[in-house]
């Protein structure tokens, strides 16, 4: 018998701003409401409902949701004027940091929905088709969240994975801990499990994300006996899952960064040498104001002690210019440290301001341009490092995930061991494959090489 009811058909478009935590969230979200008949459409006009996943962490990224529910309030009415009914939702750490305030500033907003409530989707669309008025769910539950969120779909042969939420570190820059909540770890069978069945569907490097990943803990799996787990441990135990020949991890903390991940990285072949551990600043002046719980010294005898267990290993960080109280000699501080340490990529900002944040009510704050002129000569500072890094490359053999077609015809794109985009010529079977690479050349972001042979085995 054909079912008479009217076919659901409808749609999904989701943006997404800020870190990979939003990103995979996106994910989530996306495959929660697929059961409920919503496919994810590629462009707001083409949707009956649009969630916009934000970012609270520097002011341009907060108003840059405003300025996009602006446009989104002309196409909603442009919609309504044909009769066709589009819902708007804010998640993400804006929803969770300003709230109700969302709906005030930009009544066009029919759902306002933190990080920690995604699971709710459903029945908070349900309430916006029943109840006049915005709805808002921005309790905090995390677990609840793992545990009913829906296992997404893989998209090719790379996947996000989310093993720990949330930050006890209050950085005095940062909103992330009003945002996201305390530090939560997932347990180990749950972690597994969306790791298998990631590998099930083909994946072969997964990315375990936290705000701070590597103060995840828990305990070990049934039936093993020890103490409590530290990340280093969960590497080694999901490099044992059949398929899986690559593990990576971001975001750590220099205070979370225990012996027994440091050797991981020296025995684990599977763990990628890329590691992403932020330092912000390099006076010590700065880094007490900022609370970062470390001097620059300590950071710098870590980074040895990481390359003492796997020296070739790319480095990445945070900085930021123009914190509160910092002189050029606290600036030039962080150029030192940045000369001692040499990074393969690093993500480098201007101090922003953020409401309710100890910082924010500092006093000393940084006239603009003075943040301008800091930045750009970090900025010089770490691209050279980065070309130089790359460029070192040249000559060798590589092996590379090959993850999406290039853009030239013939081209696939892939990931080196250190997170580089390699370019290659190589046919469309290889997607999903490793390969050793011969790296012939760097373009601005990327490197170039050719093809050696394939290989199945772990990188
Ligand atoms: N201003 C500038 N950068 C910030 N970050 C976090 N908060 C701020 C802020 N208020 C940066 C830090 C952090 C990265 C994710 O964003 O460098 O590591
Ligand atoms: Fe923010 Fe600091 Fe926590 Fe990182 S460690 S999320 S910078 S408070």
């Amino acid at each position: 018998m054909t079912d008479p009811r009217p076919k659901q058909g409808k749609s999904v478009f989701i943006r997404t701003y800020g870190c990979q935590m939003n990103v995979y969230d996106s994910e989530r979200m996306a495959g929660l409401l697929k059961p409920l008949g919503y496919t994810v459409a590629d462009a707001p006009e083409a949707a009956d409902l649009v969630i916009l996943n934000t970012c609270h962490i520097r002011e341009k990224a907060a108003e840059k949701v405003y300025s996009d529910l602006g446009r989104l309030k002309q196409l909603k009415a442009d919609k309504a004027n044909a009769g066709v009914d589009m819902k708007i939702a804010v998640a993400g750490c804006v929803a969770q940091a300003e709230g109700a305030e969302i709906t005030r500033r930009a009544p066009v907003v029919d759902m306002v929905v933190g990080p920690q409530a995604y699971h709710r989707l459903p029945e908070l669309i349900a309430r916006t088709a029943r109840e006049c008025g915005d709805v808002l769910d921005t309790d905090f539950a995390v677990e609840e969240k793992f545990d009913r969120l829906a296992t997404r779909e893989a998209d090719g042969p790379t996947a996000f994975l989310t093993v720990q939420e949330g930050c006890d570190k209050f950085c005095t820059f940062c909103v992330v801990p009003y945002t996201r909540g305390a530090e939560v770890s997932r347990n180990v069978d749950a972690i597994v499990a969306e790791a298998r069945s990631l590998a099930a569907q083909g994946v072969r490097e997964i990315t375990l994300l936290g705000q701070n990943v590597n103060a995840w803990g828990s305990a070990p799996p049934a039936g093993v006996a020890g103490d409590e787990w530290g990340l280093g441990e969960l590497c080694r135990h999901l490099a044992k899952i059949d398929g899986i020949d690559r593990i990576r991890f971001t975001t750590s903390h220099p205070r979370d960064m225990d012996d027994g991940l440091i050797a991981a990285f020296a025995e684990e072949e599977k763990l990628m040498p890329y590691l992403h551990l932020p330092v912000q600043a390099g006076s010590d002046k700065i880094l007490k104001a900022m609370n970062r719980g470390h001097t620059a010294e300590h950071y710098v005898k870590l980074i040895e002690r990481i390359r003492a267990a796997r020296p070739d290993i790319a480095l990445s960080g945070d900085f930021i210019v123009g914190f509160p109280g910092e002189t050029s000699e606290d600036f030039e501080a962080t150029l030192a440290l940045v000369e001692a340490v040499g990074y393969a990529s690093a993500y480098s900002f201007k101090y922003s301001r953020r409401p309710g944040t100890p910082g924010a009510a500092m006093a000393k704050q940084v006239a603009e341009d003075e943040k301008d002129d800091r930045l750009a000569r970090l900025q010089s500072l770490l691209e050279a490092q980065r070309q130089a890094f790359n460029q070192a490359r040249i000559g060798s053999e590589l092996p590379v995930l090959f993850e999406r077609p290039g853009r030239k015809e013939g081209q696939l794109i892939g990931r080196s061991p250190y997170l580089q985009s390699v370019h290659v010529e190589a046919p469309q079977s290889c997607l999903g494959t490793i390969a050793k690479v011969k790296i012939e050349g760097v373009t601005p972001n990327a490197l170039a090489g050719a093809m050696l042979k394939r290989e199945e085995a772990a990188a």
